[in-house]
């Protein structure tokens, strides 16, 4: 089954005050542990950045195929810019923010095999720790619900379909459920934290540590 990976690194980091997918991160960039794990179920990555370019010097995809093509001015749009760059053949299409270095090969073989095994949506789901209430009061029950993370992987028509229409939010498991398709949730990991804010950078930096420490190259 044909496998492309969009990864969105067109953002401006407003909230960490800088372009974070570029920051070093035990060795290399963010976006370069992003696009490592990416390349290992893939056919294709299509790197979305904001100025089309810059990969560097150091990203290996092993083989894989690597386009790189500019980013929109939202998150969506973005993904509607690496869409376009995806050949035709591909059957799954996964979406990973570039924000997320520690996602492992692992998760994104669970969402890949989720929708080769007929799925139509596949999106890691982690248990929600803290205690969360409306604003206006009122405590939600937390069990029922799901912090939801990327890689997010999608039959490649349903994904198309729901971009087509032009919306906008926050994922792409959003666009296709708006537009009438099920997700299925599989287990998450709650390292696969995304880098918002400088904070998020000093732990991901322990946690990327651990993971050469482990032999992870
Ligand atoms: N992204 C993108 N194009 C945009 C906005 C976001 O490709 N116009 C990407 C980011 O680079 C990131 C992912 O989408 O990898 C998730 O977005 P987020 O964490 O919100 O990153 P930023 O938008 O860069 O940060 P901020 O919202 O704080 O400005
Ligand atoms: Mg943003």
């Amino acid at each position: 089954v044909t496998t492309w990976v969009i990864v969105v690194a067109a953002g401006s980091g407003t909230r960490f005050g800088g372009a974070k997918q570029y920051e070093p991160l035990a060795g290399r960039r963010v976006l370069d542990w992003s696009l490592h794990a990416a390349a290992t179920v893939a056919d294709g990555v299509v790197v979305v950045t904001a100025d089309g370019a810059a990969l560097g010097p150091d990203v290996d995809a092993g083989g894989t195929a690597m386009v790189v093509v500019p980013g929109g001015d939202t998150r969506s749009a973005s993904v509607r810019s690496g869409l376009a760059a995806v050949p035709a053949e591909a059957e799954v299409i996964v979406v990973h923010d570039a924000a997320r270095p520690l996602a492992t090969p692992e998760l994104f073989e669970r969402v890949v095999d989720a929708v080769r095994d007929g799925a139509v949506a596949a999106i890691p789901g982690v248990d929600v720790v803290d205690t969360i209430r409306h604003r206006s009061g009122g405590v939600v029950d937390r069990d029922a619900l799901v912090a939801v993370q990327t890689p997010q992987a999608f039959r490649a028509d349903v994904l198309r379909a729901a971009h087509a229409s032009g919306g906008d939010a926050t994922d792409d498991a959003s666009l296709v459920e708006s537009t009438g398709g099920s997700v299925v949730v599989v287990a998450g990991d709650p390292a696969n934290r995304k880098i918002t804010t400088a904070d998020d950078l000093v732990i991901a930096e322990a946690l990327a540590r651990g993971r050469r420490n482990e032999g992870v190259r």
